[in-house]
């Protein structure tokens, strides 16, 4: 009976492992995104304006982070748009559907981000 319990406990565990597993898989993969139409819509709706043109970053009322070849995955980063996590204004489903957040995500993720400082030759002279 003991050995029936615990045989049981354990399928039930890796049964509940390995569905939490494929959702884990599902919630890292980005729906194919336009990054043409992801940056017409980063100017359009003004996200430019705290993150920078070349998704680098910069301020609003605290520092707007980089998003310049963002490692945040798709999920986080359209939750940040329908509830953002302090100053940034909230984009909803009314103003930006869940495509063309997607779209927005291949163009963050296009841009070529910050260069490290040994590559620009200024600062190694
Ligand atoms: C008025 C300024 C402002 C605008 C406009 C704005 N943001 Fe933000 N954003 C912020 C700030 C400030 C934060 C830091 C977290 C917070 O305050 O919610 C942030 C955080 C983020 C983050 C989380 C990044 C990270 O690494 O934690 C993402 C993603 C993001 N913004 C995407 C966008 C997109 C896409 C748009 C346009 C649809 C946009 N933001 C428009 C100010 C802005």
């Amino acid at each position: 009976m003991k050995y029936f319990k615990r045989l049981a406990v354990t399928a039930f565990a890796a049964a509940a492992f390995s569905l939490g597993a494929s959702s884990l898989l599902e919630a890292q993969e980005a729906p194919p995104g336009d990054a043409g139409n992801g940056k017409r819509l980063y100017l359009a709706d003004g996200c430019f304006t705290c993150h920078g043109r070349s998704g680098q970053g910069g301020a609003f009322n605290g520092p707007a982070p980089s998003l310049a070849k963002t490692d945040m995955p798709f999920d986080g980063f359209k939750a940040q748009l329908r509830d953002p996590a302090n100053d940034m204004p909230a984009y909803s489903t009314a103003v930006v559907s869940d495509q063309e957040i997607a779209d927005m995500y291949a163009f963050v993720q296009s841009l070529p981000g910050a260069r490290s400082a040994k590559d620009i030759s200024i600062l190694n002279d």
